[in-house]
C-alpha cells in the first residue's frame, strides 16, 4: 500500500515535470474527468459537490498533506475552499506545502501565531482563480500576485525552464508535484511553507 502510493506519487511527480516542460506548446495535458473522479474516491458526489472534487478526501488519499489539512479544519477554511471552487465561476488554486515543509518550520512561529493569522496564512496558500499550468508563465510576468488572502498575502510566482516557483517574503517554494489540475480546484504540491512578510518579520525569522 505504502509502496504503491510512493509509486503513484512518483508517477505524478514525473507527470507534473513532463507537462511543465512542455508548458510552452499548447494543449497541455488535461486529466481525464474519468481520473478526476477516481482520485476523490467518493460516488455518488453528494449535490453540494458536484462541481469540485472533495478537498478533505483528496488531501487524506493523495500525500503527505496531513499538516496542512489539519490546519484547513481548524481555521474552517475546508468550506471555504471547496465553495470557491463549486459555488463560483473563478475556482480556486491551492498551494500545498507537503507535510516536510511544515516540519521544517521552527515550531514556535507556527504556533505563535493568532487564530486569525493563522487562517491568513493557509489563506494565502490559495489563488481565489483557477489557472492552467501554461497560465504560470503569464503570471510569472504581472508581478505580485494576490492570494486568497487578499493584500494581506502577495507571492511571486516564477516559471523558469519549466520550474514553478512561489514566493513570499521568506520563502522560496518549488512546486513539486501536482495532485489535481482541473478546474474548477486545482492543487499544487509544494516543498516550502509560504512566509508573508505580513505575518512575520525579520526579527523571527521563520526558516531554521
Ligand atoms: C468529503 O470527504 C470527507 C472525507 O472522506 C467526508 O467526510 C465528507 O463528508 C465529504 N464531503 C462531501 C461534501 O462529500
Ligand atoms: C516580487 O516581485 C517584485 C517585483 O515584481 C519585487 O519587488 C518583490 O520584492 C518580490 N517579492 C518577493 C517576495 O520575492
Amino acid at each position: 500500500m505504502r509502496c504503491a502510493t510512493a509509486v503513484a506519487l512518483l508517477a505524478t511527480v514525473m507527470s507534473v515535470s513532463v507537462v511543465l516542460h512542455a508548458g510552452a506548446h499548447r494543449p497541455l495535458v488535461k486529466l481525464p474527468r474519468a481520473a478526476a473522479l477516481h482520485k476523490t474516491d467518493t460516488w455518488p458526489p453528494t449535490p453540494q459537490a458536484t462541481g469540485a472534487a472533495n478537498l478533505t478526501a483528496i488531501l487524506t488519499l493523495d500525500g503527505p498533506f496531513r499538516t496542512f489539512l489539519g490546519y484547513l479544519q481548524q481555521t474552517n477554511l475546508v468550506e471555504v475552499f471547496q465553495n470557491q471552487a463549486s459555488l463560483t465561476d473563478q475556482g480556486i488554486i491551492i498551494f500545498v506545502p507537503v507535510d516536510k515543509a511544515f516540519a521544517a518550520v521552527k515550531p514556535s512561529v507556527l504556533s505563535g501565531l493568532s487564530s486569525l493569522q493563522l487562517k491568513n496564512l493557509m489563506m494565502c496558500h490559495s489563488l481565489a482563480k483557477h489557472y492552467e499550468l501554461a497560465d504560470f508563465e503569464g503570471l510569472s510576468r504581472i508581478g505580485p500576485v494576490t492570494t486568497f488572502a487578499g493584500g494581506l498575502c502577495t507571492v511571486n510566482v516564477t516559471y523558469d525552464a519549466g520550474t514553478v516557483h512561489v514566493r513570499s517574503r521568506w520563502a522560496d517554494a518549488k512546486i513539486v508535484g501536482s495532485v489535481s489540475v482541473e478546474a474548477p480546484m486545482a492543487i499544487y504540491e509544494l516543498d516550502r511553507v509560504l512566509l508573508p512578510a505580513t505575518l512575520f518579520r525579520a526579527a523571527s525569522r521563520p526558516s531554521r
